[in-house]
């Protein structure tokens, strides 16, 4: 009874079952004080430091842990557990930089308004003159049942999708339910016919009530793209924004979960051309390039032959706007370059094989080629526990096993998963 008129009244937390409820792990005291430990491990390897330092701040997370369930990260060991979540994510092929993840620590804010203040901050911070940085914004992580605002938009820039009354569907498809919850609230564009309206993003307060926030357009810099040689391109008016800000993937260090966790790279150039604005369930422009570029259709390749045009234009106008950008080739030769790295290191790295490899020249990239597992090892990123969630864990296997050890292992991250399942 208690709980239920804290579920209509009170503050949502981890047991009223608000939609955040439902995306957080769940970690049993011996789980999340496994993850703690290991992180701790890796933390203290990776800065030098001796085994009494390891020791006194081991006691002092095990107490916390065990009287309050939660511990709270120090600033250093939040940057390092960031920039290793990063290093783990099994779906990025542009990890060679890892280390280099400027991490803000925003842990004491809270509250939709001052999330939005941090996200146009984090926004100009990220594009601010001399190319992309790559930065991620850590709001406050959940505790025991406690849970902190977050973002419900995928990313913080994104393209509205309009309908219009003679059944033309005019933007990015795949934005039509955030668009029709923005209506909903009120939000009306400056153009009903805009392919490229900028959406408002969503945010959540710790009560669970949803604010909409303008998206912050002073520092949203987005790019007309033209083809370097073919002028065709232009009369389609494309543009895209240059900072990808997603916004919907939980943080996870060392057993702590931070929800709102708002990181950017910089876009490789398949995403935007090959993906974003190729796919039927996107912006399916292929057949209107081929049409702008007088491109054969008899020929079953003038979707290949538009696809590369496409991805020649893309990257041509974001390299002409000084917006850091890296083509498909390049970023699988930093991965090649990356995985070697961490090879020599003594590391396996964890990668997912259909997303690592290009939609673009798939084979002629050395990627292609090459054998990889996700293990999916924390700290890490994810989108919600009964997915990707669901799989994450700490990974030994770079240490030396015996065989025995080996087999426990492997049935060990068998029944969690099994345990973990929404049955
Ligand atoms: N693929 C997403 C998009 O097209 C962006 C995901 C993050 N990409 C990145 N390069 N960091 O908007």
């Amino acid at each position: 009874m208690k709980r239920k008129i804290k579920a209509m009244f009170g503050r949502a937390d981890a047991t009223t079952g608000s939609a955040l409820a439902r995306r957080i792990r769940r970690l049993s005291a011996l789980e999340r004080s496994e993850e703690a430990r290991a992180f701790l491990d890796a933390y203290h390897d990776a800065a030098g430091h001796g085994r009494a330092l390891r020791q006194r701040r081991w006691a002092e997370v095990r107490r916390d842990l065990r009287k309050r369930g939660h511990y709270d990260h120090n600033p250093e060991e939040l940057a390092f557990g960031a920039r290793l979540a990063w290093r783990n994510t099994g779906r990025c092929i542009g990890r060679l930089p890892w280390e280099s993840l400027e991490v803000a620590d925003c842990r004491e804010i809270a509250g939709p308004d001052v999330i939005a203040a941090r996200m146009s901050d984090h926004l100009r911070e990220a594009d601010s003159g001399g190319g992309i940085r790559s930065l991620i914004s850590v709001f406050a992580p959940v505790k025991g049942t406690d849970l902190p605002g977050w973002i419900e938009s995928s990313q913080i820039v994104r393209y509205a999708c309009h309908h219009l009354s003679d059944g033309t569907i005019i933007g990015d498809r795949q934005n039509a339910e955030a668009t029709r919850l923005a209506r909903s609230m009120g939000w009306q564009p400056d153009d009903e016919r805009g392919a490229f309206d900028l959406l408002p993003y969503f945010v959540r307060d710790s009560n669970d009530r949803r604010v909409m926030i303008e998206p912050p357009r002073d520092h949203i810099r987005e790019i007309d793209i033209e083809h370097p040689v073919r002028s065709g391109l232009s009369t389609l008016g494309l543009r895209w924004y240059a900072v990808p800000l997603v916004s919907d993937m939980i943080l996870t260090i060392g057993g702590i979960d931070y929800p709102c966790a708002p990181f950017n790279g910089f876009y490789m150039c398949t995403e935007i051309a090959s993906r974003n604005f190729a796919d039927v369930q996107r912006y399916n422009l292929l057949p209107q390039i081929a049409r702008a570029l007088a491109i054969d259709t008899t020929t079953p390749f003038w979707r290949d032959e538009s696809l590369t045009e496409l991805n020649r234009a893309v990257l041509h106008s974001f390299q002409k706007a000084k917006a850091t950008i890296v083509d498909h080739h390049r970023a699988s030769e930093q991965f090649m370059t990356f995985h070697q790295r961490e090879q020599a290191r003594g590391r396996r790295v964890a990668a997912d094989w259909r997303w690592i490899v290009p939609p673009q020249a798939a084979a002629a990239c050395e990627v292609f080629h090459l054998k990889m597992r996700n293990f999916h090892p924390v700290p890490n990123f994810y989108r919600d526990r009964g997915m990707d969630g669901l799989r994450l864990m700490p990974w030994y296997g770079d240490r030396y096993r015996r065989r025995p050890a080996i087999w426990a292992d492997r049935v060990t991250r068998r029944w969690k998963i099994w345990k973990r399942m929404a049955w």
